[in-house]
């Protein structure tokens, strides 16, 4: 299979773009959809790699899955789902950890393989596990697997240390089955934990709070199916918007949520980049120049790690010095390695990144490193003068839909 993209720089980025349902919140929705009886109907659900790899280890447990014809993505789970699930899977995708909280609150057990993911760091699954144990599940972690089962499901009280993502969402499932009340504090406030609450309430799960720091579950006997829609990928979008800002070009990017992308329009204006709400899309033109500006990740409505190696990317061609640093995930500039073989001048200290602006990027044969350093990698290719060719393209196919034809319909030649 192929495994590169080759782009053309150096030219603006004009046209119009539909973003895709969120990776992020289509994979724990999928996850939550085993906590129902019944057909799931999931609309917006985007055909990326991670998807696909989820949806076959819900096949290998038994579950039908199916793309209806207008796209929707359908589900179906038997009563006996297996509760394993297997290591190949497992090791190519991180929200495999998301079957927990769902398998052991439809199933009462779960065996899930340590997952795997983008290599960005550290990744440990301390604070799920302490959730589950406070609502009364029993883990043990042995060969490479967490195994979890029941002793006596009773709701209770979670302080989070970190608001983690992946942790609030497998407490909020396992929750909405758990016999009375479930509170998280400092829970994550991402949209797609909004998601998933406004998709576990359709199916009966009584969920208040969601999008603030602390979330009250009351726990439901019996959820059932139901038909949903999953909300716009807001990294997909931003990548989008950073594209027109990167090179001077204009972009008109469809099915977004303002809200969510305060924090990286506000980013892109301070670069010069001119962002603009237009009957619910946005509108980002870039400017010829581009300001250097410094960036802090944090937990939402903080600026995302996952738009991170993007705005580092851009700001390779700032007229000054940018300074980046990255809270949530260590190894988040792997990339930057790549960025130099097209002449950027960064330097990294620990979480810290200093970007010195250099007048262009030259096209160089580079690779990816994980599904946002790809990311990045493309918008400094479209930057750069000359071609880029970017190996392990997989990593940017699990989280894009269709990239290489939206930035064509972007006026951007990509041959692959
Ligand atoms: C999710 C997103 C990912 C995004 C990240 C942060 C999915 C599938 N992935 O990942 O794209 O970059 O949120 O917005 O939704 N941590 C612990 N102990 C734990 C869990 C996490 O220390 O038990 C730490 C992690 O090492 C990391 C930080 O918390 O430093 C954030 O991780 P978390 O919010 O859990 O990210 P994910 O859910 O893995």
């Amino acid at each position: 299979m192929r495994d590169s993209l080759i782009i053309e720089g150096g030219h603006r980025v004009c046209g119009e773009v539909r973003v895709s349902g969120a990776k992020n919140a289509s994979l724990v929705i999928i996850a939550a959809s085993i906590l129902a009886r019944g057909r799931t109907q999931l609309e917006n659900v985007p055909k990326i790699k991670d998807v696909e790899v989820l949806l076959d280890i819900l096949k290998y447990q038994g579950c039908l899955v199916e793309w209806e014809d207008d796209g929707t993505l359908a589900i179906e789970v038997p009563d006996n789902i297996l509760t394993e699930s297997p290591y190949e899977l497992s090791k190519k995708l991180r929200a495999s950890n998301l079957l927990l909280g769902s398998l052991l609150g439809r199933r009462r057990q779960a065996k899930i393989s340590l997952p795997g993911g983008c290599d960005i760091g550290s990744r440990p699954m301390d604070l799920h596990l302490k959730g589950l144990q406070v609502l009364g599940s029993k883990v043990v972690l042995e060969h490479g697997y967490i195994e979890a089962s029941v002793i006596k499901l009773q709701g209770g009280r979670i302080y989070l240390d970190f608001p983690s993502v992946g942790a609030t969402e497998n407490i909020m499932m396992l929750a909405s089955t758990t016999p009375g009340t479930t509170i998280i504090d400092n829970a994550a406030k991402e949209p797609e934990i909004v998601d998933l609450a406004n998709f576990l309430s359709a199916m009966g799960a009584k969920i208040r709070g969601a999008g603030t720091d602390l979330i009250k579950i009351e726990g439901t006997e019996e959820l059932k199916a139901v038909r949903y829609a999953v909300i716009p990928d807001r990294i997909e979008a931003g990548t989008y918007m950073a594209a027109a800002a990167a090179t001077g070009g204009d972009v008109m990017i469809e099915n977004v949520i303002p809200t969510h992308l305060l924090p990286i329009k506000a980013k892109l204006e301070e670069i010069g980049a001119d962002v603009t709400q237009i009957n619910g899309g946005i509108r980002v033109r870039g400017n010829d120049k581009i300001y250097p500006v410094d960036i802090k990740t944090l937990p939402y409505p903080g600026f995302p790690t996952d738009m991170q190696s993007q705005m580092l990317a851009i700001l390779t061609i700032a007229q000054g010095t940018s300074v980046i640093v990255e809270n949530v995930f260590e190894n988040r500039f792997q990339m930057v390695d790549e960025l130099k073989r097209m002449g950027a001048k960064v330097k990294v200290e620990g979480h810290t990144a200093v970007v010195e602006g250099v007048p262009h990027l030259h096209g160089a044969r580079v690779k990816a490193t994980d599904l946002r350093a790809g990311a990045a990698l493309i918008l400094a290719a479209l930057i750069a003068r000359g071609q880029t060719e970017i190996d392990n393209a997989h990593y940017i196919f699990r989280g894009y839909e269709d990239i290489e034809n939206k930035l064509r319909g972007l006026g951007v030649k990509v041959i692959s």
